[in-house]
């Protein structure tokens, strides 16, 4: 059986590639013509990201290249207009890119709105991240976004210091009081303990208004992105809880008893951002009802076996401590 390297569900015999269900691939790349398998190879790659990412505005931490594609159906790097953000593994991370592919599709099985994201070929078969961009629908207008480091009107090197709670507000100030769009950010914070993302930080959550909006009020969340089982790598056994505090006033008495967030310290965030528990034990019973497909999901990716076991396993013991006290 082959998993679809882009929805990880089992690819039918007569698709066009064998490892890409048909209808994934088109809502991806638009077209099946064009080829999954880079020209580049991952040693081209690290010249090449020199060459393409300077003063790029997807500057990360991770190297990365901008791609297009060609009139020949050929995705290649490009300086401008790129529409597709490539991460491969970082040589100290191997499978990073099939780690965080499958750590993404958690979050969609789970109903966050998730970046469209895959996993395709260097020409020396090493697989990569790719994502499409979520800031150029049509490659023509851009639509603005705004980190919540800038948000706040802080340096980015300064994207560890406020709290989950202090960036609720901030969500709710630059959308003018959507207490939709505070819960998705909540969601997304519960996501991240879920799997064991610990570098959800500030200029991990962007903001972004709808094209005809000409006011100074944000309307949505961009769809999610970055995020990694920080746990599933053998160099990094230890997971930490979260990448911020999640309360500005320190740990909850049930966080000092228990030794770790629960579902307790989620209700207290988002009453403090003026949201109901409801829609946070909702969020929970949402999980425990699809634990089953996110396991399955996990044991049909492209991460190597110990690194399944290991997300599966930190899913688990988050799940187990995210249903206590809601
Ligand atoms: N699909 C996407 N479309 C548009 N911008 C994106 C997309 N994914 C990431 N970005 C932007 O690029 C930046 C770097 O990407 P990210 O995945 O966070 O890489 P890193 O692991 O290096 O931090 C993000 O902070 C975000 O602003
Ligand atoms: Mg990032």
């Amino acid at each position: 059986m082959t998993y679809c390297k882009i929805s990880l569900k089992t690819v039918p015999k007569a698709s066009k590639y064998r490892d890409y269900q048909d209808a994934a691939f088109k809502s991806l790349f638009g077209s099946l013509k064009v080829n999954p398998v880079l020209e580049l190879s991952r040693p081209a790659f690290k010249q090449a990201s020199v060459r393409y990412t300077t003063g790029l505005s997807i500057s990360g931490v991770q190297q990365k290249l901008s791609l297009g594609i060609t009139k020949s159906h050929q995705l290649e790097p490009v300086t401008t207009n790129g529409q597709y953000i490539l991460k491969p593994s970082p040589e100290e991370f191997p499978n990073a890119a099939e780690n965080e592919h499958t750590a993404m599709l958690t979050g969609h099985i789970l109903g966050i709105r998730t970046a469209d994201c895959g996993l395709i070929s260097f020409a020396d078969d090493e697989l990569a991240y790719i994502t499409r961009r979520f800031d150029r629908p049509d490659n023509v207008k851009k639509i603005h976004q705004e980190g919540l480091v800038q948000g706040f009107d802080m340096p980015s090197d300064r994207k560890y210091d406020k709290s989950y709670e202090a960036a609720g507000a901030l969500i709710n100030a630059m959308t003018g009081g959507k207490q939709t769009v505070v819960l998705e950010y909540i969601h997304r914070i519960m996501h991240a303990y879920l799997v064991g993302n610990d570098d959800m930080h500030l200029k991990n959550t962007s903001l972004q208004k709808f094209p005809n909006n000409t006011t100074a009020l944000y309307d949505q969340l961009t769809p999610n992105y970055d995020c990694l089982f920080a746990g599933a790598f053998e160099n990094q056994n230890e997971v930490g809880f979260l990448a911020l505090d999640l309360l500005d006033n320190g740990f909850s008495a049930q966080y000092e008893h228990h030794g770790y967030y629960t579902g307790h310290d989620f209700v207290e965030l988002a009453g403090k951002l003026g949201i109901p528990a409801k829609p946070i034990q909702s969020f929970v019973k949402n999980i425990e009802r699809k634990l089953p497909q996110l396991i399955d999901m996990i044991h049909h990716s492209y991460m190597r076996d110990e690194q399944k076991v290991h997300a599966g396993e930190i899913i688990v013991d988050r799940l187990r401590t995210l249903s206590i006290g809601v």
